[in-house]
């Protein structure tokens, strides 16, 4: 049985004996990357380093969220505006692995830069189990390549540390409370963020189609779940799809972009079953998404594939 407190503990220690200088580590405001800085912070102080990259991908509202969780953790951090940066690198990119080895490495430049400035030996990582088992590490062929494990490059120059390498999700959120850490009650979110749910070029304009509908599809099944309507899914999010297809609006013919509506059960990530979302509930969605969206949306549709055999996100 797994003991959150134990682990904590122990690896305050362990931490302590490992990092023999100044630490970074990028925080994305998501559960795994904030229990790292909070352990870490608590075992060296100021020699850790918390940087928040935006990396142009965040949802909606998440910049100042983020800002003001860490204000609240007392951790020393840094925000870090890197957007144009990383659409200029994604220009024209389509296919899936790319883009996450693209922006992993970003990532990584970006982490080294900070790193140099202050003076830093190591780079701590929110890597958990299944990021390492999925990204192929001789257990299982490459599935996709996490960001935070398949894109380092080689020539990397800092140490690794990673204080929850054998963690699963679930142990993470327990350590995350005992931590007293808010966001423990957040659904799971992809390193790479918002840019895997935009199937096709990760660019600005299409990160902000797909940031309006996944704040949609949060704020409807979270407000479906308040009202006793539905149980709150694990994890649910729009994606964009390059698909064109022809609508109606008002008299005249619409050709737009589509979004899918993704929301599974799941325990750790490594499995999950679609939810069955009730149809009220979806038709809210699919309303909203259309009318508020008319300009670049005119169809929704809902994902029912579990994992297997497809992933939880679609790229
Ligand atoms: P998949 O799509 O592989 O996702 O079924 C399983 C869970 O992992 C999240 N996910 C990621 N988490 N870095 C992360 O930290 C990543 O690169 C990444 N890709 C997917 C996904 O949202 C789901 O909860």
């Amino acid at each position: 049985m797994f003991n959150a407190d134990a682990f904590i503990n122990e690896t305050i220690e362990s931490l302590k004996q490992e990092i023999q200088g100044n630490a970074i580590i990028a925080c994305s405001g998501g559960v795994d990357s904030t229990v790292a800085a909070v352990l870490v912070s608590r075992a060296i102080g100021d020699r850790l380093l918390t940087i928040y990259v935006n990396n142009g991908f965040m949802r909606k509202g998440e910049d100042e969220e983020v800002q003001k969780m860490l204000t609240d953790l007392n951790v020393n951090f840094q925000i870090i505006d890197a957007s144009e940066e990383f659409y200029k690198a994604l220009q024209g990119v389509l296919d899936p692995e790319k883009k996450r080895k693209i922006i992993g490495e970003k990532f990584i430049r970006i982490f080294e830069r900070s790193a140099k400035e202050f003076n830093a030996e190591y780079l701590v990582q929110g890597t958990i189990a299944p990021d390492w088992i999925e990204s192929g590490d001789g257990v299982r062929d490459t599935i996709k390549s996490h960001h935070n494990v398949g894109g380092l490059p080689q020539d990397m120059k800092l140490k690794i540390v990673e204080p929850m390498y054998d963690l699963y999700k679930d142990e993470v959120r327990e350590v995350a409370r005992a931590l007293n850490i808010k966001v423990s009650e957040r659904q799971p979110f992809p390193g790479p963020a918002l840019a895997i749910r935009v199937i096709g070029e990760a660019n600005r304009e299409n990160a902000a189609i797909v940031r309006d509908a996944c704040a949609i599809v949060e704020e409807e099944l979270e407000k479906a779940s308040l009202e006793g309507k539905m149980v709150r899914p694990w994890q649910y999010f729009a994606v964009l799809l390059p698909c064109q297809s022809v609508g109606v609006q008002g008299d005249n013919r619409a050709y737009g972009k589509t979004i899918a509506i993704r929301a599974v059960e799941s325990i750790d990530g490594m499995s999950a079953a679609y939810s069955r979302i009730p149809y009220e509930v979806l038709d809210k969605i699919s309303m909203r998404i259309t009318r508020e969206m008319k300009q670049n949306i005119n169809r929704v549709v809902y994902d029912i594939t579990n994992k297997p055999p497809a992933t939880i996100e679609w790229e």
